[in-house]
């Protein structure tokens, strides 16, 4: 049986319809399209689905949809636009922070909560932080040199 869901997303307040136990992940791409949001292993092992809740980074495969009630919820859609990027979107493309780009999105996410959080001191501080993105490709030095970037 659906219930009733309200939650801010993006800075658009929704009134959803939901299973309880859709996760926040599912909501976001199946139910409303922003697909930015990448769905990796869905069991909180890789990080590509990362996104903000009040500010907080989570994995939304892990998060209920249901526990957003009232909250705000931050997607990569939601960090900056293609006019106007956000810095660290900018400092990802500076240092070439990706190459398949399908994890960039969650990285970017933990990137920004990197910083806002005061975990960006310096590389190894950053490095841990960010342990729980996965990159395939291995960027992860020139990840680590964009947030070094934004940080300074
Ligand atoms: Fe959520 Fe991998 S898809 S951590």
């Amino acid at each position: 049986e659906k219930m009733p869901l309200q939650v801010d997303i993006n800075g658009t307040m929704q009134k959803l319809s939901i299973e309880p136990r859709v996760t926040l992940l599912d909501l976001l791409r199946e139910q409303l399209h922003l697909t930015g949001t990448k769905k990796g292993c869905d069991h909180g092992q890789c990080g590509a689905c990362t996104v903000h809740v009040d500010g907080q980074r989570v994995n939304s495969c892990l998060t209920l949809a249901m526990t957003t009630e009232g909250c705000k919820v931050t997607t990569i859609e939601g960090l900056g636009s293609v006019d106007q990027l956000h810095p660290m979107q900018a400092a990802f493309i500076k240092h070439d922070g990706f190459q398949c780009g399908y994890c960039t999105p969650g990285q970017i996410m933990s990137a920004v909560a990197c910083v806002r959080e005061g975990h960006a001191n310096n590389p190894d501080e950053i490095r841990e932080y960010m342990s729980g993105n996965i990159c395939r490709c291995g960027a992860y030095a020139n990840i680590v040199d964009a947030i070094m970037d934004v940080k300074h």
